[in-house]
């Protein structure tokens, strides 16, 4: 897949704009005071060093000096004050109080849970209107334009272990930690893809734990969110695919609203062809890959918690079918 953005260096959110500024401030201080100190002991080095005929004498030996001493007291604190104030500003940007969903506010409320290794994302409401549904991997929100500002609100929770959400253009890491419930937000006028990873090793597959989050032009957006929010579409051609499927245990796992699978351990199938990726972000989705899944997860994520069923060649094509139609 081609190479993504990931630096913290190209904010596109407020709060990757502060985030930025601190480390760059942080990173030039810091960067000052390595110079001057690294500067003075390189002069003094060469300015002193021994030289041939004065092996018996000692420089001069000084003891105490009271504007030393307060300069070397004062000067260290003053800094440390300076970058105390500025990552205590950044962080109050940073923290944003969620509102009350409202209509007119533009804004959208997603809970996000962490899995071993993959993101839910719970569509809870969006401009005061409750949309009620679940998606998988791949995040998408509208973008702000003109005037209108658009926030994204996350709530975030883990099923587990510990994860850390991290999509760097958009905003810091923030954990998801088990039994406590932590938040962010982010905006953005960019649209198109920003990608994000799991910042918090969290077992086998952290490092495939990746995030996509989609930023639509907000008509585009309404459409992606009209769809979703639909049951999974009913084929003809496809129902003895769809019986294949639910005799499986398949259903323990996984959702596709609209059937009897209704397990919420796995990612929600509903709308599975609707996303660029499976795994987390590991593999295009094409019918190859899917394929490569069905067969055996272990062998495109080794450790992940879908295990090999070893159906016969009649069963995959007929399920492999039918989760084609799951549009
Ligand atoms: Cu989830 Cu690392």
């Amino acid at each position: 897949m081609e190479p993504q953005n990931l630096s913290i260096f190209a904010p596109a959110s407020p709060p990757a704009e502060s985030i930025r500024t601190l480390s760059v401030l942080v990173f030039v201080i810091t960067g000052l005071i390595f110079v001057v100190v690294e500067g003075i002991l390189i002069v003094l080095i060469v300015r002193s060093r021994r030289r041939v005929g004065d092996e018996t004498q000692e420089p001069p030996q000084i003891y105490g000096s009271k504007p030393i001493e307060i300069a070397w007291t004062a000067a260290p604190l003053l800094i440390v004050l300076v970058l105390a104030l500025v990552s205590a500003r950044s962080l109050w940007e940073v923290r944003v109080d969620p509102p009350r969903p409202h209509e007119g506010s533009g804004a959208l409320f997603v809970t996000v849970i962490g899995h071993q290794w993959w993101w839910e994302y719970r569509y809870e409401t969006y401009d005061g209107k409750t949309l009620g549904f679940i998606a998988a991997n791949e995040l998408h929100v509208p973008a702000s334009d003109g005037d209108i500002v658009r926030p994204v609100y996350l709530t975030l929770e883990s099923a587990d272990v510990c994860h850390s959400f991290w999509v760097p253009r958009l905003g810091g890491k923030t954990d998801l930690i088990p039994g406590r419930v932590t938040s962010m937000w982010f905006q953005t006028r960019e649209r198109g893809l920003f990608v994000g990873q799991c910042a918090e090793y969290c077992g086998t597959q952290h490092a495939n734990m990746l995030i996509r989050v989609v930023v639509d032009a907000p008509a585009d957006f309404a459409r992606w969110v009209e769809a979703q929010q639909q049951p999974a579409q009913e084929e003809p051609a496809a129902s003895e695919g769809k019986a294949a499927f639910l005799a499986q245990s398949c259903v323990n796992c996984h959702r596709v609203r609209g059937t009897t699978a209704n397990g919420s351990y796995a990612p929600d199938l509903t709308h599975l062809m609707s996303r660029d990726t499976l795994a987390a972000g590991m593999v295009p989705n094409t019918p190859k890959e899917l394929r490569r899944w069905v067969e055996n997860p272990q062998d495109v994520k080794p450790g992940c918690l879908m295990p090999a069923f070893r159906l016969d060649e009649r069963k995959k094509k007929l399920i492999l079918d039918y989760l084609q139609t799951l549009r």
